[in-house]
């Protein structure tokens, strides 16, 4: 039990709590937002909530005592400096993270890693079997923690416990070279409900309980919201089902509105010399994110002579982003040459081309940036949904600017009015950017216009609902 000595009836799990503790030279400290589509989708969710987040301060080696933040209550979670070499650089994010990301860089399988995401599992189940009232809802989030559904059930049978996976989950052929692939299976199926956000991951989940587990799931095809698998755990039903995440649409779309945003948004295409089209990107800086194609898309298009310096500018924000594991130093590295190299050949004295912030900013000034481009470009190799293209389309109530989406994001299924582009076929990216660059207004806003009722019809909260009836704790 933490200090506030209740026990909670609605927790959330996460590896991170959604703020970060920020400690600098001089001893002092502060909290601030956590990066990523996990925190940004469930934090306005569960602040409505007023239920409990058992997650990492971020930060290796700090004791934090619990604490309230705006209706939340904050269950920091300890992890020492080995804990997060093994368990959160190495397994969670040099292991499954590319293995789930349909292996764009080569997951490195080490015994030490999985035994220490084991331990971490652990510590994770026992934190939450403490401050979970009697049958309370525990919902337990993504690819770090995919353990503690069946570590937790053990310790406490009467919660109803879910589990919702963030990222993709890969083809079975991909997921079968896990040394640990059963124990992983069998991890998930301790939950009552184990959520995916599109319908091939719940399937290919289902075919594997069969193969690994020996189990017999339901065969019918599962839906979007609707129709989850069943596979049957000893006496337990367990249910496998497809729930596309979103955003706080309505929330965004408020913010674009006013004032501040509106004269901040036009400020920003001022300092950027008020070119006639402004590219935008916006991503962790990751791997999976194809950064680089864009680059090299655009690079391709000016040396051809089909865009000019002159009349564009691309903005790339980047967050900094599990800087000590390798892939990602590496990936950097290749980034930031590719920006220099564009603007070598193609900048003028005070006017570069690509103007990259490898930083964070905060949702008002993100809100100015989606509000000023005129082309958001989102062309990750795979990603399990993207929430940046849908907070672009949220910010646009003018109905101005065109979205350029990669085809192996999940939100691809739902946002069918976008450029949709393979990543991987650079003369495709090209000519999708050129036409996103020179669209006629009025199919811009038609597009726009049919992405806008999708992502403000379908926000964050009527995920979660979904979700919580599905687990059979909310009513509809
Ligand atoms: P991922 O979860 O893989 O990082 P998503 O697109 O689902 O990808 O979510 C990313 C979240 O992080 C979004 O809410 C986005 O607005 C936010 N974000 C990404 N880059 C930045 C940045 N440079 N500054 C502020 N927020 C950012
Ligand atoms: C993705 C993952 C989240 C993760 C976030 C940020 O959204 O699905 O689980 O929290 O990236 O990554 P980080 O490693 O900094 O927590």
């Amino acid at each position: 039990m933490g200090e506030h000595g209740e026990l909670a009836d609605f927790v959330v799990v996460a590896n991170r709590l959604p703020v970060d503790l920020e400690r600098f030279p001089d001893g002092t400290q502060r909290w601030k937002h956590s990066p990523g589509g996990l925190v940004s989708a469930l934090e306005p969710f569960l602040r409505s909530r007023k239920g409990a987040w058992v997650g990492w301060p971020g930060v290796a080696d700090v004791e934090v005592d619990e604490f309230s933040d705006g209706g939340m209550r904050l269950c920091p979670v300890t992890l020492t400096s080995t804990d997060m070499r093994d368990y959160y650089e190495g397994f969670s994010n040099a292991t499954l993270w590319p293995l789930y990301h349909d292996v764009v860089a080569r997951p490195i399988f080490d015994r030490s890693w999985w035994d220490r995401y084991v331990r971490v599992n652990q510590r994770f189940a026992e934190v939450s079997a403490k401050i979970a009232a009697e049958a309370a809802v525990v919902w337990i989030q993504d690819y770090q923690l995919q353990l503690v559904p069946e570590m937790l059930r053990e310790l406490r049978p009467d919660l109803r416990i879910g589990f919702f996976l963030h990222i993709p989950f890969p083809p079975t052929e991909l997921f079968m070279q896990l040394p640990w692939r059963a124990e992983i299976v069998r991890g998930l199926l301790g939950a009552d409900l184990v959520g995916f956000h599109r319908p091939g991951g719940a399937q290919n989940f289902l075919w594997l309980a069969r193969r690994l587990v020996g189990l017999e799931p339901s065969r019918g095809a599962v839906g979007v919201r609707s129709r989850p698998g069943v596979v049957q755990v000893g006496d337990r039903p367990v249910r496998v089902g497809a729930f596309p995440i979103s955003i706080d649409a309505n929330g965004l779309d408020t913010l674009a509105r006013s004032k501040d945003v509106i004269a901040r948004a036009k400020e920003i295409r001022a300092d950027l010399g008020n070119p006639k089209r402004i590219l935008l990107g916006v991503d962790r800086l990751d791997y999976t994110k194809g950064i680089d194609l864009r680059l090299l898309a655009l690079q391709e298009l000016l040396a051809e002579r089909r865009i000019l310096p002159s009349e564009v500018a691309m903005l790339q924000l980047a967050t900094p982003s599990r800087e000590r594991v390798e892939h990602y130093q590496k990936m950097r590295g290749d980034i930031e040459q590719l920006v220099s190299r564009i603007n070598g050949e193609f900048a003028k004295v005070g006017q570069p081309v690509v103007h990259y912030l490898h930083q964070s900013v905060n949702r008002k000034e993100l809100a100015a940036f989606f509000s000023a481009a005129d082309v958001m470009v989102v062309t990750p190799l795979r990603d399990g949904m993207n929430l940046v293209c849908k907070e672009y389309v949220a910010c646009r109530h003018d109905l101005g600017g065109t979205l350029l989406l990669s085809e192996f994001a999940g939100a691809a299924a739902e946002l069918t009015s976008a450029f949709q582009v393979n990543p991987h076929d650079l003369d495709g990216v090209k000519n999708a950017l050129y036409s996103a660059l020179t669209i006629d207004p009025a199919e811009g806003r038609r597009r726009m216009r049919a992405l806008r009722r999708q992502v403000l019809t379908h926000d964050v909260d009527r995920w979660a609902r979904s979700f919580l009836e599905a687990l059979g704790t909310e009513t509809a």
